[in-house]
This record gives C-alpha cells, sequence and structure tokens, in this order.
C-alpha cells in the first residue's frame, strides 16, 4: 500500500511544479461545479492518475482539480467511490491516503444525503456535528499496512470544533443558513424504508446518505482535521409521502450548489 500511495504522490507532484495545497476537498453527487470557482486549476482525471480509484456513477466526473479559493492552495477530489458499487473499503479510502502524503493538513468532505429531522427542507446545507457509522465495514480493520496499531482511535470531535466554528461564522457573515447535526452513513445501493429512517432517527440521526464515513475515520487516523457539509437533497423516506430519485438528488444537489460554493469560500477566507 504505501510503495502505491507514493507512486501517486510522485506522480501528482510531478505535475504541480512545487504547488503545495493546504486544504482537500471531497466532493459528492451534483456538487462538482464547485472546481469551477477555483483559480489557476490545474485538472488531471482520475484515469490518469497511478493507482487512483475510478468512478463509475451518474454525477461524478473523477478528476483531481488543483486550484487556489480564497488564497488557500486547494486539492478537489471530483468524484467518489462508494462501498454500493462493490468497491472495497481500502478503493474507497485510497484518496485520504494520498491527501494525507502530499502534507495536507485540512479536509472538507461534502456529500449528498437525505433530511430525517423533519425541521429539514431539501436544498438546506448541514453542517456534520458527528457521524453514526452503520456501515458495518471500517477502513482501519486489519490495519493499515500490515500494521495493526490503529485500533482504538479516538473519536471525539471527529469533525473539528475549530473548523466548525470557522464555518458557523462564515455562514452567518454571508446569511446562508445552515443546519447542523449528524451524518449516518449506510451502505445502499438502494433508498431506505421508511421504517429504516424511523429506527435512524431513534439513534439521533438528522441526515443519511452512502458515502463519507470510511474517509473520515481514515483522516483522523492521519490526523488531518475535518470539515463536513451535506446538501439536504430529499426528506428520506416515509419523511415526505413520495417516492425518492437519484434525478431529484442531483438536481437539487446542483441547485444548491451555488450556495455552497459561496459558503466554503467565506470558509477558506476564515482559515
Ligand atoms: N438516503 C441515502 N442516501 C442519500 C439520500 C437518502 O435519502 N439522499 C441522498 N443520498
Amino acid at each position: 500500500m504505501m510503495a502505491t500511495v507514493k507512486e501517486t504522490k510522485e506522480f501528482l507532484e510531478s505535475k504541480l511544479n512545487g504547488f503545495r495545497p493546504d486544504v482537500a476537498l471531497i466532493v459528492g453527487s451534483g456538487l462538482n461545479g464547485l472546481a469551477a470557482a477555483l483559480d489557476k486549476p490545474l485538472k488531471i482525471p482520475y484515469d490518469e492518475v497511478p493507482n487512483f480509484p475510478k468512478v463509475s456513477v451518474a454525477g461524478h466526473t473523477g478528476d483531481i482539480v488543483f486550484g487556489e479559493l480564497e488564497g488557500k492552495k486547494l486539492m478537489m477530489l471530483c468524484g467518489r467511490v462508494h462501498l454500493y458499487e462493490g468497491r472495497s473499503v481500502a478503493e474507497v479510502v485510497y484518496p485520504v491516503h494520498v491527501i494525507d502524503s502530499l502534507g495536507v493538513k485540512v479536509l472538507v468532505v461534502t456529500n449528498a444525503a437525505g433530511g430525517i429531522n423533519p425541521q429539514f427542507n431539501p436544498g438546506d446545507l448541514m453542517l456534520i456535528e458527528d457521524h453514526i457509522n452503520h456501515l458495518a465495514v471500517n477502513p482501519l480493520v486489519g490495519g493499515i499496512n500490515g500494521e495493526n496499531t490503529v485500533r482504538f482511535l479516538d473519536m471525539t470531535a471527529a469533525y473539528s470544533t475549530r473548523l466548525r466554528e470557522k464555518m458557523e461564522n462564515a455562514a452567518e457573515k454571508l446569511q446562508i443558513p445552515l443546519r447542523r447535526g449528524v451524518y449516518l452513513a449506510t451502505l445502499g445501493p438502494n433508498y431506505e424504508t421508511p421504517a429504516e429512517v424511523k429506527a435512524f432517527a431513534w439513534h439521533g440521526a438528522d441526515a443519511i446518505g452512502m458515502s463519507t464515513v470510511p474517509e473520515v475515520i481514515l483522516a483522523r487516523y492521519h490526523n488531518i482535521e475535518v470539515l463536513g457539509v451535506s446538501c439536504i437533497t430529499n426528506l428520506a423516506a416515509g419523511i415526505a409521502l413520495r417516492r425518492l430519485s437519484h434525478e431529484e438528488v442531483l438536481e437539487v444537489g446542483k441547485a444548491a450548489e451555488g450556495k455552497l460554493v459561496k459558503l466554503l469560500g467565506g470558509f477558506l477566507a476564515a482559515l
């Protein structure tokens, strides 16, 4: 594993001419347009990057985009692979090893999620305060690189209190409403049943999605500070009396994108 991460890192560094990203972003379904906001972008398709997992879901393009926003040097990963595609958890978190190898100390993750909290509406943005791992897999199982030294990682404040404060301040300054809550990750690929959503509400989940949690666990292992934002693209099954569709999730994500770009800009300016 370290050998393959090293190869990926060296390939990327050979393209970067000394550019050293400070902040990495992993962005989910329908939120890829964030990359268009970057100054002096350098776009590298995942296909060209040695050992990088290739994406295969509608709404994802699969590009690493390096560039600047609000004076910060960014590395954006547009598109991720998911466990529900039958990919291994090692593949899902591979980009986080690469982010770490490049010396990045702050990771921002965004995703699309269904709203469980009855106060949420489609199009809302939610600052992730904490998560519930309902995936039944974990990137630390069996150790990293054959070294089983990663058990019992502390997950208190996995979503950095410092970064959350900065994001809350940015939202207030920009007058962009920002919800906060707990993100629960489920395997998918089907959306939940109303009974599952009810159970997850009792567990304390405010939003539900199919990503993010493995990457955040591995980022914490690497001691990378994490900020997470969910775009509430729909009300979770049974919360609203209608069926869910992936097209709708993508559409609402697209519609909320401008707000999210503004918010991230404000956050980065405050970093
Ligand atoms: N459930 C799970 N994942 C999701 C949802 C949902 O309702 N919406 C967007 N991603």
